[in-house]
């Protein structure tokens, strides 16, 4: 009763209002409440305006985030077997909101994400991040061969306990409860989110999960299945990379008004079935050598879009590649070996043989991947009623023009999710899980072709600049997921749509707005109403096209959705800025 009566007051405390001064920014402060297994690295109080993180020795996050406001940073290594340790940064702000953040990583690699712990921050969080467990780029698993406690570690191991551990040092330092919890991250950080959801339902109040790997087990065997289709590199099937953006251009052309408006965005990707014998060699574009595809090389397109499926028994395996993404093939379908993603994955986390070679793929790859699940990485627990229980509320996103991680992938868990929960009805799990699906957007964030996509969403600020948070001159919950979310969990106001933003400089918040739209909740799309300016989102409204698209089910499987891709603007840009963006592949 006392204890219940002390809660409702620091809540009604953590609320907003002033709370007492933090404990002093020094190792004595949590001295007492660290577990035998855990130890400060480091804990420095750093001043308002300054930059913090570990620079070039954190392999995969190098850039630092600047002009932070006063915080107290702290390192803390937590020793998780006797063979793993991990590591995970808490920034603990002067000016506190009362809430908690957890942030997520990329790829397979380890390091603490300090930029995006550096974004979160300036909203007012707690904020924790871990390395996952090793130090290493992003499409590097030489750490994982031979050692499953660290496959452990990246599995969930190191996010949990750094999650854990991070929310007490937080409630030490400010002598206060934490009124909320929350999640951001995108890519391996969408795995990251969903997996603490499906194990620890209590961990996070609100949950946003962007272009989630969470279908590890057979993602990445997919990943190497798809680039066999282009192999050998010099086989008449292969298709050169130099023809990619010749592709991309005639996919654009071919299904840019399918959605109801010409205007560069392939919004509706399900409607659109690329015919490349309009580039064919023995046709008309056949003049140009350079720019036509032969019969083979259209068969590999075929089996590159094509969803992958059990050669034994028809199930699908992992959706395929999107309509549109040849822009960005280069990743999966220009590999002399295929991705490291793939071909590693197998290697270091699955048969811990460094010598495996991709001619040796078949079926039975993945469906001992899928047996043993390394490190239980994969998150494909479709009921989460616990979570939901509890009054959580879960918001995942997905671009539409994602090369890297098929947009279908976060549809098929959507779907699975409706079918596990609400026998069917989409509108059984409505109520607290919604999936937005983000035109014209890459892998996380960017759009090659000018489409809104910038809405808070993990990494977001990080690609705009070392200080950049939220939507910069949108920072409300109509613009930003996360305040969206908040409002979601802590007022009752479900998210109906929340609008992307992007600016004539792509990659610049400070050049003006391009465009903005709604995002909406799947199955709605956002539909322009025919009059007004189509880059201003009043022009749009969310809903179902009935002559688009069907209105969904019942008990009926949900119709999958196709999608563009954008990677070399993001690209290009980011090595422009000096930004890491390949930390945050799959
Ligand atoms: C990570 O590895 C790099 C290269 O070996 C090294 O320079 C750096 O100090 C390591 N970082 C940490 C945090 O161990
Ligand atoms: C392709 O390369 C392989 C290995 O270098 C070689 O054995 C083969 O003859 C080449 N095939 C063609 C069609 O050039
Ligand atoms: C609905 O789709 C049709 C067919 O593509 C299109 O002509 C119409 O403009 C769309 N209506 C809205 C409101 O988007
Ligand atoms: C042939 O196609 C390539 C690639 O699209 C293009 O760069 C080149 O200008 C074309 N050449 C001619 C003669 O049209
Ligand atoms: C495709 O791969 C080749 C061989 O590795 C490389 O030279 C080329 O730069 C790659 N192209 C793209 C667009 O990545
Ligand atoms: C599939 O690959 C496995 C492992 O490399 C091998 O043992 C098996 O014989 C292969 N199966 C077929 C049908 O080729
Ligand atoms: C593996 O993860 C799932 C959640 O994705 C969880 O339900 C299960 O208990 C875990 N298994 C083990 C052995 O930890
Ligand atoms: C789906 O669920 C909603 C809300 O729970 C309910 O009103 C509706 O009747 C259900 N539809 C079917 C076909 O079960
Ligand atoms: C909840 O609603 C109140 C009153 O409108 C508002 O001041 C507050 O910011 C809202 N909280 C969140 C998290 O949106
Ligand atoms: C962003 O745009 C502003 C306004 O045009 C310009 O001053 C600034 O240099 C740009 N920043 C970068 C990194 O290009």
């Amino acid at each position: 009763m006392i204890d219940i009566i002390i809660l409702s007051v620091l809540l009604v405390l953590g609320a907003g209002v002033a709370i007492a001064e933090p404990a002093a920014c020094d190792a004595a402060t949590f001295a007492g409440i660290l577990p035998a297994d855990a130890s400060i690295e480091k804990i420095t109080l750093v001043e308002s305006g300054a930059s913090y993180g570990e620079g070039a020795s954190d392999l995969n996050y190098p850039v630092s985030p600047t002009n932070l406001p006063e915080l107290c940073a702290v390192t803390i290594q937590v020793v998780s077997s006797p063979t793993s340790l991990y590591r995970f940064g808490l920034f603990l702000p002067s000016d506190w909101n009362s809430r908690f953040l957890a942030v997520g990583n990329g790829g397979f690699g380890g390091g603490i994400n300090w930029l995006d712990m550096g974004a979160g921050v300036q909203y007012g969080f707690a904020i924790v991040s871990t390395d996952t467990g090793h130090n290493s780029t992003t499409a590097d698993i030489a750490w994982a061969l031979n050692n499953p406690e660290k496959k452990t570690d990246w599995g969930w191991r190191a996010f949990h306990g750094s999650v854990e551990l991070g929310k007490q040092l937080t409630e030490a330092y400010y002598a206060a409860r934490i009124a909320y919890s929350y999640y951001n991250g995108c890519s391996t950080g969408g795995r990251q989110g969903l997996k603490e959801v499906q194990m620890s339902p209590d961990s996070f109040d609100g949950v946003v999960v962007g272009a989630a790997a969470w279908y590890t087990s057979h993602l990445n065997p997919w990943v190497t299945k798809v680039g066999t289709y282009n192999l050998p590199f010099n086989g008449t099937n292969h298709i050169d990379a130099a023809l990619f953006p010749t592709m991309a251009r005639e996919v654009i052309r071919q299904c840019d008004a399918l959605d109801g408006l010409a205007d560069g965005i392939v919004s509706l990707p399900s409607r659109c079935n690329p015919d490349y014998t309009t580039l064919s060699c023995s046709g008309p574009a056949g003049a140009n050598r350079s720019a036509c595809l032969t019969d083979a090389q259209i068969a590999t397109a075929g089996n590159a879009y094509a969803d992958y499926r059990a050669a034994a028994s028809g199930e699908l395996l992992y959706p395929g590649l999107t309509p549109g993404c040849e822009a960005q093939w280069s990743l999966v379908l220009n590999q002399t070996s295929t991705s490291p993603y793939g071909i590693n994955y197998i290697r270091d986390f699955v048969y811990d043989d460094a010598e495996w070679d991709w001619t040796a793929y078949n079926d039975s790859v993945l469906e001992y991947a899928a047996q043993t699940d390394p490190g239980n990485a994969t998150a494909d627990d479709y009921d989460i009623s616990a979570f939901r229980g509890r009054g959580g509320k879960l918001i995942m996103y997905h671009g539409l023009a994602d090369g890297l991680v098929p947009p279908k992938g976060s549809e098929l868990y959507y779907q699975k999710t409706v079918e596990a929960m609400g026998k069917g009805n989409l509108s059984g799990v409505q109520d607290f899980f919604r999936y937005f699906e983000v035109p014209g957007m890459g892998h996380c964030y960017g759009s090659s072709v000018g489409a809104p996509w910038a809405f808070g969403g993990g990494s977001q600020g990080s690609v705009l600049g070392t200080d950049v948070w939220s939507v910069p001159g949108f920072r409300n919950a109509e613009h930003d997921i996360l305040l969206a979310t908040m409002a979601w969990v802590e007022n009752g106001t479900a998210v109906e749509s929340v609008v992307a933003t992007s600016w004539l400089g792509p990659y610049n918040a400070s050049t003006p707005v391009l465009r903005q739209r709604p995002l909406c909740p799947y199955p709605q799309t956002a539909l322009y109403g025919g009059q007004g300016d189509p880059g201003n989102a009043a022009s749009w409204s969310c809903g179902l096209n009935v002559s688009v698209v069907k209105p969904i089910p019942t008990s009926a499987p949900i119709p999958s959705a196709a999608g563009v891709c954008s990677w070399d603007v993001a690209l290009t840009i980011a090595s422009v800025t000096g930004l890491l963006v390949a930390f945050m592949l799959i």
